[in-house]
């Protein structure tokens, strides 16, 4: 196939940052995708109705001209949220998910929570309501290899929350084991998974092979090759517990390539032009729609979009570097290589 069209694919996990950085990525995403999952941990992070609301604001205003493009806003959880927030925030219309950090786990994740336990009074809300939890599933226990983070996660933490909370919609994010895969399929309907196409691509040997690679370092960390198999099998396996979330998550060059680097892969520039690449590898290009533009929405109860979008087969090579507007940078995952496919707009 050279050419071919799908339905508007929607994000259903990003990273857009604030002010001159989101002015600067922004017009990547929406070029590609009508919606996107727009994640709180800003500095600091989103909490609350009122925040997440005059967040969306700053994000329509810098959209670019002319691009038609709805961020779906979601709260950033903490042991202060009250069930009261999580009604305000659904009657907003705008708010479509809470976001649960372990304290510590990742980027901005320092107000996030340290026991789940605290939260039951909120999450028994989110289920009543029917707002969906995304969860950043990583233990945060420096005695646990980081690793075994993920899969210590859903033994401990998951499996627990969702047998007291079996009602409760819950998005496992960016999985990267084989464990996470299977936990997925034998779990109930209410529990699905975003996958990323650096999980997808790359094993950790990209990370850490032939030098240290610093924009190859994201959280959940790339894994053994065993476990990107399983969730290239998961992608394209036409299971409607599985959908595309990009997990693009700007961070400046100097603040990667550093003595001690921070986590996060740029893939916005060409988020669904490398799923594309993955899913036709994989044999699998006709399954790229429902996971891309479909699954996503029947999962979190939206109406799926109405536009469609044409990728083309002519190669294109990725710059070495965008510009972050304020004098930064950021390097994008495959900077400097040949992408085969293209949005076509015409
Ligand atoms: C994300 C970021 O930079 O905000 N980083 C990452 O490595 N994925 C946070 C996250 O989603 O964990
Ligand atoms: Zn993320």
């Amino acid at each position: 196939m050279r050419k071919f069209t799908i339905p508007f694919p929607d994000d259903w996990h990003l990273h857009l940052r604030d002010g001159a950085t989101m002015a600067a990525v922004l017009p990547h995403t929406a070029r590609r995708f009508a919606r996107a999952i727009v994640m709180p941990n800003l500095n600091p992070p989103v909490t609350t109705t009122a925040q997440a609301l005059a967040y969306r604001e700053r994000i329509l205003a810098a959209l670019p001209k002319g691009i038609r493009f709805t961020p779906l806003m979601t709260l950033y959880l903490t042991e202060e949220t009250t069930p009261e927030e999580i009604v305000r925030a659904r009657k907003s219309g705008h708010i479509h998910a809470v976001k649960f950090y372990p304290a510590g786990a990742t980027t901005n994740s320092a107000a996030g929570v340290r026991n789940i336990g605290n939260c039951y009074a909120v999450l028994e809300t989110m289920a009543t309501e029917g707002l969906p939890l995304l969860i950043h599933g990583e233990v945060t226990d420096p005695q646990v290899d980081i690793f075994d983070r993920e899969k210590i996660f859903l033994e401990e933490v998951l499996a627990p929350l969702l047998t007291r909370l079996p009602q409760l919609k819950v998005v496992l994010e960016h999985i990267t084991t084989r464990d996470a895969v299977d936990f997925v399929n034998n779990a109930g309907t209410n529990l699905a998974a975003t996958i990323t196409p650096h999980h997808l691509a790359m094993n950790r040997n990209a990370m850490l092979a032939g030098g240290i690679r610093p924009h190859h370092y994201c959280l959940p960390v790339l894994k053994r090759e065993n476990h990107r198999a399983a969730l290239l099998e998961a992608a394209t396996s036409g299971s409607g517990r599985f959908f595309l979330g990009s997990d693009s998550a700007p961070h400046s060059r100097y603040r990667k390539e550093s003595s001690c680097g921070c986590a996060g892969i740029y893939s916005a520039h060409a988020a669904i032009e490398l799923y594309a690449e993955l899913f036709e590898q994989a044999g699998a290009l006709d399954r790229l729609a429902d996971f891309s533009s479909r699954f996503g929405a029947e999962f979190y109860g939206l109406p799926r979009n109405t536009g469609t979008i044409t990728l083309i087969k002519e190669p294109w090579d990725v710059p070495q570097q965008y510009s972050l507007g304020s004098g930064g940078a950021l390097v994008p995952l495959r900077a400097g290589t040949r992408i085969r496919w293209q949005v076509c707009h015409d």
